[in-house]
């Protein structure tokens, strides 16, 4: 029997509240959305990815030839219909690659829930909290028996033919089990596991750090670096060009808000600095763009077993004036470092100094990082 797995990864993640789509955040040494491909790939036969519209290159990308890949709709319901229309397997798991720690071993007890005869399968764990029903009116109407409710779960499992029929009247569910039930159908529960937990806001990916055996060391480090204003150069700092500004010299772009960010990381993590990890003996960073850099630290640091609590960078000059583009320049930083929360403020010296005196423009960072 041939099954196909549909990770569900087109959603925006409003409420993670990074520039960058959830399923493209980094968990660990990965984003969320390669740790639900790693633990699906080696059970299934076919995988579909329903990607963040405008992301469906960088997925293919990410993931490599193999995988089939779609583009999402404006519900999570849309995106799986989506995915189905290219499903090729007998049987299907539909998955959250929000819930990236979900195990191969509970798509397995999926799969032989399947197997058994069962046509929709959900994974599912107790609920620890009482819930009750509000009223319009802001009071209870009723508490629920809470040793009859259960929180559940992906990836589902779905004779494939079921859930295309399931779907297709369009109707929109939070998940794909609720619209076997709205058709009549039966659907099994299986124990679900903690660790298939959905990530939706910063605290959840640090209780998935924890499944990962990231420990709550945490390590800070520093960074600064200023540049002084050269002839003819665009101005690129903190991962954003600034048209009509005097850009400065140097041996890369002169992102001096990138680089106190490399930095700091490189401190925190012992790892060396900017010059002994893309020093001017490496011609390959010749030019190299403030964003590319902030990449690389990450890969280096990943790679190093270590994670970012955050980054804060603070520029420093009288010009350009950073506040307009403060968000714009936040949501760069960010999403160059797989989507840590990042602080941006910037400062002038009174006059005083190289900086003050409008010779150059430094920036000092700070970062915070903690070690698996
Ligand atoms: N999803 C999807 N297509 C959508 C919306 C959601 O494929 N139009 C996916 C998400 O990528 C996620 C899963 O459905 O893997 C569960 O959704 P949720 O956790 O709500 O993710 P987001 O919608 O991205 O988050 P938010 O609701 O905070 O924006
Ligand atoms: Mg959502």
């Amino acid at each position: 029997m041939s099954v196909t797995a549909i990770i569900a990864a087109a959603g925006s993640g409003e409420r993670f509240g990074v520039g960058i789509p959830k399923a493209l955040i980094q968990l660990g040494d990965r984003t969320l959305l390669e740790h639900a491909f790693a633990s699906l790939a080696p059970v299934v036969d076919q995988i579909v990815i329903s990607a963040p519209p405008g992301y469906e290159k960088q997925v293919s990308k990410l993931l490599g030839d193999g995988v089939t890949v779609v583009a999402g709709g404006a519900t999570r319901s849309a995106s799986v219909r989506n995915a189905l229309a290219v499903t090729t397997g007998e049987y299907v798991l539909v998955h959250d690659a929000a819930r990236a720690l979900a195990s191969s071993d509970l798509a397995r007890a999926v799969i032989a829930a399947l197997k058994s005869g069962e046509s929709a399968v959900v994974p599912a764990v107790a609920l620890v909290d009482t819930i009750k029903v509000v009223g319009t009116n802001g009071y209870v109407a009723s508490t629920l028996d809470r040793t009859s409710l259960v929180s559940i779960q992906t990836p589902q499992g779905f004779n494939t033919a079921a859930l295309r029929r399931a779907h297709a009247a369009g109707a929109d569910a939070t998940d794909d089990g609720a619209l076997i039930e709205a058709n009549g159908g039966k659907v099994k529960i299986i124990a679900g596991e903690d660790r298939a937990l959905k990530i939706t806001t910063p605290a959840d990916l640090h209780t998935a750090l924890g499944f990962l055996g990231f420990d709550s060391t945490y390590r800070t480090g520093i960074g600064s670096d200023a540049h002084a204003f050269g002839v003819g150069r665009p101005l690129w700092l903190a991962g954003l060009l600034w048209p009509d500004q005097d850009g400065v010299d140097g041996h890369s772009d002169g992102d001096v808000a990138a680089h106190a960010i490399c930095d700091a990381l490189f401190a925190a993590t012992a790892l060396g600095d900017l010059g002994s990890n893309f020093g001017t003996d490496r011609p390959q960073y010749a030019g190299a763009s403030g964003v590319q850099l902030l990449q690389e630290t990450l890969a280096i640091i990943t790679k190093g077993g270590y994670s970012i609590a955050n980054v804060t960078v603070q520029i420093i000059g009288n010009r350009p004036k950073i506040g307009r583009r403060r968000t714009e320049a936040i949501a760069a930083i960010s999403s160059a470092l797989g989507g840590a929360a990042v602080s941006l403020s910037a400062t002038t010296t009174d006059g005083m100094g190289l900086t003050g005196e409008g010779k150059g423009i430094a920036a000092i960072a700070s970062a915070l990082v903690f070690k698996q």
